[in-house]
């Protein structure tokens, strides 16, 4: 049975007292939520990473990650950070592909599947973003944005890595937005999304591989939005920085 993950995006937020507060909190408040085959992922600004990792030592289904890594192995890129050195954090996922590191950071598909590769390597697991602009939807060019993010970005991976990674459907336009997708839009890109898994690596890895939504989930939608055939939990942006809400959209899965 495929992992269910609620997954928290803090993107660039809190400071370093900050961030640890707020982790405590969340950890003790997901502790008995979380059970089977439910994983909690905080993604957390670099700073962070060591310490949330250290705090996660005892908690079996929460775990750190980052939402960046550089390409390269290491080398003179000044102000990057290397998946190794992310992963020699305790760090297990790394977002790759969000769609702020696309639009204000020109990250391509090209890119991003670079950064796979080296994230695997390294031992991290890639949570690999997709997802259309407004634009994009209004010109009826979802399925294909979403199929070329897919061939660009992942599709060069072998079976076994592919196998390897999350992927998170993230309609740009409803990323910070208040406005979410309905369940039947999520649900319809994610059927799409699992049905071109199966026609590329065939069914089995597509029924094994954890496909997240997010864009403006909240408690109250989220219960409708895991509820759904396709949809194994969610990446969560701005909620994920309230430790209640963060935790009544872990308490969904249930
Ligand atoms: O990575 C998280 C997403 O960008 C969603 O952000 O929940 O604030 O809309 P949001």
């Amino acid at each position: 049975m495929r992992k269910k993950i609620v997954a928290g995006n803090w993107k660039m937020n809190l400071d370093y007292s900050e961030g640890l507060a707020l982790f405590s909190e969340v950890t003790n408040m997901v502790k008995d939520e979380a059970t089977g085959n439910q994983q909690v992922v905080v993604c957390s600004p670099f700073i962070h990473l060591h310490s949330l990792a250290q705090l996660t030592k005892g908690y079996t289904h929460v775990a750190v990650g980052a939402q960046n890594a550089h390409q390269a192995e290491s080398g003179a890129y000044t102000g990057e950070v290397s998946a190794k050195q992310v992963k020699s954090t305790g760090a297990e996922y790394v977002i790759l592909g969000h769609s702020e590191r696309r639009q204000y950071f020109g990250e391509s598909n090209e890119l991003l599947a670079k950064k796979t590769d080296t994230a695997l390597a390294n031992g991290l697991k890639p949570i690999f973003c997709i997802g259309e602009t407004l634009q994009e939807r209004e010109a009826n060019q979802h399925f294909d944005i979403i199929k070329s993010q897919l061939m660009e970005g992942v599709f060069h991976l072998d079976a076994d890595k592919f196998g390897q990674i999350v992927l998170a459907y993230e309609p740009v336009w409803a990323i910070g937005t208040g406005v979410t997708a309905t369940s039947d839009q999520a649900q319809e890109i994610h059927a799409f999304i699992r049905a071109e898994l199966a026609a590329k690596y065939g069914q089995q890895v597509a029924d094994d591989i954890t496909i997240l939504y997010g864009g403006s989930c909240n408690p109250k939608n989220a219960a409708e939005l895991f509820a759904c055939a396709d949809i194994d939990g969610g990446l969560i942006g701005g909620a994920s920085l309230k430790s209640r809400d963060f935790t009544d959209i872990v308490k969904a899965f249930n």
